[in-house]
C-alpha cells in the first residue's frame, strides 16, 4: 500500500479525479491511498491567508512557509516520514524511470504550488525534492501531482489488469516508444490493418512490433536510450545506442 498525500489549495478537483479510472481501481484494491489536504486549514490568522507579497517587489504573490510546514509536520506525526516532493517548473524533470523508483516508496508527499510558487526557505528547511513535469508553466501543481500519482500507481503490482502492459508501454523495458496498435474494423476509411497482425505468426508479429517501435522512436525521440530486449527464450543482450540520457 502506497500512501500519497497531496498538499493543495484545491483538494476537491483532485479527489474527483482520483475517484475515477485507474486511481479508483488502485484504491479499491487497497494498493494506494490518496489523501488530499488543504494547507489553508493550517493557517492561524482570521483571514486564513496562505500567500503574501514577495520581498524585493515584483509581480504576483508567494506562498507563505508556515501553513505548509505545519501541514507536513501534522501529516508526518500521524504517518511517519514521507518522500517529500514539491512540484516546481524548475525542478528535476519527471520521467518513467523516476516512477519506477517511486513505486518502492511507502509514503509520497506531493506539494502543489500556486501563484508565483513557494518561499524558498520552505523547500530548504524541509528538504523538499523539486520535480517538474515538463518545460512549461502551469497555474498550479495539481495537474503535475496527479500525473506523478497516476504514473506511479499504475506500476504497482496488481493495479493494471495485465502485468505486461507497463513493460510494453512507451519508455518500458526497451526504452522505446510504443508500437502502433489496431483494433476492429479490419478496414476503416480504406485503411487496412497491417497484414502481419492478422497472420497468427506470433514471432513475426513480435518482430514487427519491435521494428516499428524502434523506427518510431528513432524518428520522433532520437534522444531516448535504447536497450535491446531479448526475444522470449533468447539470452539477454543489453546494449545502448543514441545519446546518453541527461543526468537527473
Ligand atoms: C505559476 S507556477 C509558478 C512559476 C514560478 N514562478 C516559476 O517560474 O518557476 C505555480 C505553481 O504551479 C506548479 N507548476 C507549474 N508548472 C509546473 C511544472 N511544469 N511542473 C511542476 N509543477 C508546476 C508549481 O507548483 C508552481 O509553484
Amino acid at each position: 500500500m502506497t500512501l500519497f498525500a497531496i498538499l493543495t489549495l484545491f483538494p476537491e478537483p483532485l479527489e474527483a479525479y482520483a475517484s475515477e479510472g485507474i486511481l479508483r481501481v488502485a484504491q479499491e484494491k487497497g494498493k494506494v491511498r490518496i489523501q488530499c489536504i488543504d494547507f489553508r486549514d493550517f493557517t492561524r490568522d482570521r483571514h486564513r491567508s496562505v500567500d503574501d507579497r514577495p520581498f524585493g517587489g515584483g509581480p504576483g504573490m508567494l506562498l507563505r512557509p508556515e501553513p505548509i510546514a505545519e501541514a507536513v509536520e501534522w501529516l508526518e506525526a500521524r504517518h511517519g516520514r514521507f518522500r517529500r516532493i514539491a512540484l516546481c517548473p524548475g525542478g528535476r524533470p519527471f520521467h518513467q524511470r523516476m516512477s519506477e523508483e517511486l513505486v518502492h516508496e511507502e509514503r509520497i508527499l506531493l506539494l502543489c504550488g500556486r501563484y508565483e510558487g513557494f518561499d524558498a526557505r520552505l523547500l530548504e528547511e524541509l528538504a523538499f525534492e523539486e520535480l517538474s513535469v515538463g518545460d512549461y508553466v502551469l497555474a498550479g501543481g495539481e495537474i503535475a501531482a496527479l500525473a506523478v500519482t497516476e504514473a506511479v500507481a499504475r506500476l504497482l503490482p496488481g493495479v493494471l489488469g495485465d502485468e505486461r502492459s507497463a513493460a510494453e508501454d512507451s519508455f518500458g523495458a526497451s526504452g522505446d516508444l510504443d508500437c502502433p496498435h489496431y483494433t476492429r474494423p479490419r478496414v476503416w476509411r480504406g485503411r487496412e490493418v497491417p497484414s502481419v497482425l492478422l497472420s497468427g505468426d506470433h514471432a513475426a508479429i513480435e518482430r514487427w512490433r519491435r521494428q516499428t517501435a524502434r523506427a518510431r522512436t528513432a524518428r520522433t525521440r532520437p534522444d531516448l536510450p535504447h536497450t535491446e530486449v531479448a526475444a522470449p527464450g533468447a539470452p539477454p543482450k543489453p546494449h545502448t545506442s543514441g545519446p546518453e540520457r541527461p543526468a537527473g
